[in-house]
């Protein structure tokens, strides 16, 4: 079977993560800046990959703050946009998110960045804010997006039809099975897309 895989980042797929950087943000971070990130407790730093070629798709980033999630970082391969690929991390950092009790989440977008602010709408991120001249290679603004109610009952079961339309989309777009390689949300099996990670 062809799997997608998403899973949490170690120290020796940094490089590639640098690169992907490079080419989706011009050079955010540095390897040491995502090696605290892999080192922090506070942190889930999520990687996409195509097995086979052991490419990097696409990752993402969080950082728990009290009761917050803050997305620090989102990105998916130029190359592989619009199969679904950002949802999929996206609905996996909410996971994340639900699983360490945060109550809700938040972000920094550019005000331009029509996609990304699009793909947070979809997963009920509302504006709740705007920095000014928050950017300095550009000056321009970024909007702060919230979502709240991660600990809302019914927000485990929403987060479930998200991964499973997330895989379906996947599967539709690129013919490839998601699956979610992160051991300490089940019983030490990688979980299917679509499976409880419970
Ligand atoms: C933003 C980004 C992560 C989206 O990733 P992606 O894999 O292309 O997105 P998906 O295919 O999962 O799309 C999910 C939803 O996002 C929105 N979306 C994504 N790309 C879009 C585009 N070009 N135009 C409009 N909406 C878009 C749509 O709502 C889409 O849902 P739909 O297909 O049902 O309409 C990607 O464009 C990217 O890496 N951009 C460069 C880095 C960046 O700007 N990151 C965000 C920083 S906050």
């Amino acid at each position: 079977m062809n799997l997608l895989i998403l899973n949490r980042l170690t120290a020796e797929k940094l490089n590639a993560v640098v690169e992907l950087d490079r080419l989706c943000f011009g050079g955010l971070w540095t390897l040491e800046g995502y090696q605290r990130e892999v080192d922090s407790s506070h942190s889930d730093l999520f990687g996409l990959f195509l097995p086979f070629s052991s490419l990097l798709v696409g990752f993402g980033c969080l950082w728990s703050i009290v009761d917050e999630a803050h997305i620090t970082i989102l990105a998916v391969h130029p190359e592989h946009q619009r199969q679904g690929l950002g949802q999929a991390i996206l609905v996996a950092l909410l996971w994340s998110a639900n699983q360490r009790g945060l109550e809700r989440a938040s972000l920094e977008v550019r005000a331009s960045n029509e996609s990304a602010i699009a793909l947070y709408q979809k997963f009920g991120f509302k504006t709740a804010g705007r920095r000014r001249k928050y950017y300095q290679d550009t000056g321009e603004d970024a909007l702060i997006l919230w979502r709240g109610d991660l600990q809302a009952p019914e927000f485990t079961n929403t987060l479930a039809t998200w991964q499973q339309e997330t895989s379906d989309l996947i599967f539709q777009s690129t013919g490839y099975q998601l699956q979610l390689d992160l051991p300490e949300w089940g019983a030490g099996e990688p979980a299917p897309c679509g499976g409880s990670p419970h």
